[in-house]
């Protein structure tokens, strides 16, 4: 939080940059929201832009740019080989990680798309606090299995443990006594656990998992790709960390890891990513793979604008005044659903406001996708575009058996420094409406189901007519307003 005490004793959010350039919105109807996203196949990923009021899909490649960002970009030099711009990147994650090597990739699946190509064989079980979607598919796509060794609070809905992404380090244990590490690819790490409502780990944990893989030999991977939210809560909930630096408790951070990766599109307001490390081997194992998969090795597939604004982007991932916002909005989004007895994942997290759509929509069962199914309604009332992560974005197992995700949530996310806490009140007003009458809200049933990353394209319908009544109920109780 700012250090600014307001006279009533409360705290609210309060932004530490200010609007210099906007982009117009426009809010639909509800009946052309309906149509739209029955045009979409009632998955948001299909919706069009135009049609979207607030766009809480994601924090990826859609967080605003600073001033500095932006006048860095036109100092930008063109290269294929050797361009300063890429020095300038390779320097920065140098001076912020101390590790040595950088081996660009346009985004973050890229990075793990080298990854897994130089660290997965079949048969390989790679160990991670919880998976995401694209590194889940690259580390199968090879042959290998995951597995995940979250504590039990993580999957917890409703926790008091400020620190959900953290690994069970004894299950860790237990893992290579039964298969051997020279099974175990290596443990992945992830930053702001996406998948469980963007919730972090601690410094204090990370200590532990390295000091277990380096025992074992196992190289320990860092995804940084939500890096900025877990310095802040590292900063904010681990007592030991009140007063270091988040540049210090970064630090600290990559010096537990072998290998460090990231989106771009998340980490540092910009769009591109890579892997950086200081280990030789890794780096000439790697290396390779760039130029064949990405471009030459000083751009990976990022333009050279792209390259400049992540430089000046990961400065200002150091400054706690440009990270705190994402999580003190979804802080007040989270805690405002909570006393209206909307059902929230807690303790608030880092990326978005988590619904739970298990205990919001309990008389949805989940093969009729609960979390799609809110996501679709959530648009319909309201305009605000969200991302189902529930058992939609699992995918089948190859005998076609359908896994049922641990959590069923609709990710409401807050891409960093774009909305201000009007727009996110209208969004609380619209979801504290959508609960009021959650009877009416019905499942969804596949259309056209891909086999591959079914919840990016795959298309649905409703069962029943839930969405007119929708529509109906929405007309009688708010007259002909937007
Ligand atoms: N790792 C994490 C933790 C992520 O959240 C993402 C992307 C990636 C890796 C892949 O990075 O998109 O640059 O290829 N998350 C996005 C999201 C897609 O909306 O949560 P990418």
């Amino acid at each position: 939080m700012p250090k600014v005490t307001y006279y009533s004793g409360e705290t609210f959010p309060l932004e530490m940059h200010k609007v210099r350039i906007i982009q117009k919105l426009t809010l639909l109807p509800i009946e052309e929201r309906l149509a739209a996203i029955e045009e979409a196949g009632y998955n948001t990923f299909l919706l069009q832009n135009k049609d979207v009021f607030l766009d809480m899909l994601t924090d990826s490649g859609v967080n605003a740019m600073s001033d500095r960002q932006q006048a860095a970009m036109l100092l930008a030099d063109d290269a294929y080989a050797g361009s300063a711009t890429f020095s300038r990147l390779h320097a920065k994650l140098t001076e912020i990680f101390g590790k040595k090597y950088f081996l660009p990739a346009h985004q973050g699946r890229a990075a793990e798309h080298i990854l897994c190509k130089g660290f997965v064989k079949p048969g390989d079980i790679a160990v991670t606090n919880y998976h995401f979607t694209t590194w889940k598919a690259h580390v199968t796509a090879l042959g290998g299995s995951v597995v995940e060794l979250l504590k039990k609070e993580g999957l917890e809905p409703v926790s008091t443990n400020p620190f959900k992404g953290d690994i069970y380090v004894a299950g860790l244990e237990e893992l290579v006594a039964k298969v051997g590490a020279e099974r175990i690819s290596y443990v992945r790490m992830e930053a702001g656990t996406n998948l469980i409502a963007g919730q972090p780990f601690s410094l204090a944990n990370l200590r532990a998992v390295s000091a277990a893989c380096h025992k074992h030999g196992i190289k320990l991977v860092l995804d940084a790709s939500l890096l900025a939210d877990n310095l802040h809560f590292i900063k904010t909930r681990e007592a030991e960390y009140a007063s270091v630096s988040v540049a210090q408790i970064a630090r600290e951070m990559a010096d537990c890891c072998d290998v460090i990766y990231f989106s771009a599109r998340k980490l540092g307001f910009g769009r591109g990513g890579g892997i950086i490390t200081s280990d030789q081997k890794i780096y000439k194992d790697l290396r390779g793979l760039v130029p064949m998969y990405e471009g030459f090795l000083t751009y990976g597939g990022m333009s050279v604008r792209e390259m400049e604004a992540i430089t000046v982007g990961l400065d200002e991932t150091m400054d706690e005044d440009m990270i705190n916002q994402g999580p003190q909005f979804i802080e007040y989004f989270v805690r405002e659903l909570e006393s209206h007895g909307v059902p929230m994942i807690t303790p608030p997290g880092g990326l978005g406001a988590h619904v739970d759509a298990m205990r919001f929509l309990d008389h949805v069962p989940q093969t009729a996708y609960p979390s799609a199914a809110l996501a679709s309604a959530v648009y319909i009332a309201s305009g605000v575009r969200g991302m189902e992560r529930g058992t939609m974005s699992e995918q089948r197992e190859p005998d076609g058996t359908e896994p049922l995700a641990h959590m069923e949530l609709l990710r409401l996310a807050i891409p960093r420094r774009v909305f201000t806490l009007s727009q996110v009140s209208y969004a609380i007003d619209r979801v504290r409406w959508l609960y009021a009458n959650r009877q009416i809200v019905g499942g969804l049933r596949w259309v056209e189901e891909p086999e591959l990353l079914r919840f990016f394209y795959g298309r649905l319908e409703p069962i029943g007519d839930w969405h007119h009544q929708l529509v109906a109920k929405f007309r009688a109780d708010f007259g002909d307003s937007l």
